[in-house]
C-alpha cells in the first residue's frame, strides 16, 4: 500500500493532536500487517482500544523466560478476555544456554542488562519485526524524562527495519499520562496485571523489576542498579539513536 510513501514527520504533526483511538484507527486502516507489542503491563489499553476497532488484531509478547508468574497469568487472562491469540515470542534456546553456562543466571547485576536483554528480548523482537510492516507500542513520554520525553506518535523505526525497507512504529499513548491510562483501565473494566496492586508500576522481568515507593518515578523500579540514562533495554533503540 501507500504506507511506504507516508511522510511520518508530517503525519506526526497531524496525529499528535489526536486521541489514541484515532491514532490506532489510522494505523489499522493504513496497515494490514501490523501488530501490537504487548508487555503484560498497563499497555493493555492499546489491546482494548484496537479490539474495539477490529477484532482480528495481531498482538505479540516477548517471553524472556524471566517474567513474573503474575505476568504469565495475566497474558492468558487478556487472551481469554478478548478471545485473541497472543503470539508469544521466545529467545533462541542455544543463546540463552550459552549465556547461562558462561555467566550464570544473574549476570545482569554485574555486567549491566544489555547482554541478557539482547538475547532474551531484542533478538526475538528483531525476528518478529522482520515479518511486519508496522508495530504499535505502549510507550509514553511521561515514562522516562531521560529517554522518552520526545517520542513521536508515529516514526520510522530505523533500528529494526528490514534492509532497504521501512518499518513504521506507532506510539499512540505517547501523549497520555499514567493517570489517563489508569482512568481508562478502570472506567472500561480492562484487565490488568495484579502486580500493579502491589506497588509495581513499570513491569518487566522479575529479577529486574521492583515496586516503587511514594514519590519515586516508575522507572526507578527498573534496573535500579544502573543510571537512569541507561534504562532502555534496546526494544526502543530508536529513542536513543541520535
Ligand atoms: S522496556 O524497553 O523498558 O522494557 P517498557 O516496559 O517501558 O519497555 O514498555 C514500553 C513498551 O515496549 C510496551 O508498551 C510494549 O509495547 C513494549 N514492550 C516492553 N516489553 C515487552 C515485552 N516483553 N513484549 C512485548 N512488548 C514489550
Ligand atoms: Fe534479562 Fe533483566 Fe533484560 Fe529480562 S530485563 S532480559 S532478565 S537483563
Amino acid at each position: 500500500m501507500s504506507e511506504n510513501r507516508l511522510d511520518v514527520v508530517d503525519l506526526d504533526k497531524k496525529l499528535s493532536s489526536q486521541t489514541p483511538q484515532e491514532i490506532l484507527e489510522f494505523a489499522l486502516a493504513n496497515f494490514d500487517n501490523i501488530a501490537i507489542s504487548f508487555s503484560g503491563a498497563e499497555d493493555v489499553v492499546l489491546v482494548d482500544m484496537a479490539w474495539k476497532i477490529r477484532k482480528d488484531i495481531q498482538v505479540f509478547s516477548l517471553d524472556t523466560g524471566r517474567l513474573h508468574p503474575e505476568t504469565y497469568q495475566y497474558l492468558d487472562r487478556v487472551r481469554d478476555h478478548y478471545g485473541i491469540n497472543i503470539d508469544i515470542q521466545f529467545p533462541d534456546s542455544a543463546a540463552v544456554e550459552n549465556l547461562v553456562r558462561e555467566k550464570g543466571l544473574f549476570s545482569f547485576y554485574r555486567d549491566d542488562h544489555k547482554e541478557c536483554c539482547g538475547i532474551r528480548k531484542i533478538a526475538p523482537l528483531r525476528k518478529k519485526l522482520l515479518t511486519l510492516d508496522a508495530w504499535v507500542t505502549g510507550q509514553r513520554r511521561d515514562q522516562s524524562p531521560d529517554t522518552r520525553a520526545a517520542i513521536p506518535v508515529i516514526q520510522d523505526d530505523k533500528a529494526f527495519a528490514r534492509p532497504g525497507d521501512r518499518l513504521t512504529k506507532f506510539n499512540p499513548l505517547a501523549n497520555w499520562t499514567s493517570a489517563q491510562v489508569w482512568n481508562y483501565i478502570r472506567s472500561n473494566g480492562v484487565p490488568y496485571n495484579s502486580l500493579h496492586d502491589r506497588g509495581f508500576i513499570s513491569i518487566g522481568c522479575e529479577p529486574c523489576t521492583r515496586p516503587v515507593g511514594p514519590g519515586q518515578h516508575e522507572r526507578e523500579g527498573r534496573w535500579w542498579w544502573e543510571e537512569a540514562t541507561k534504562k532502555e533495554c534496546g526494544l526502543h533503540a530508536v529513542n536513543i539513536e541520535k
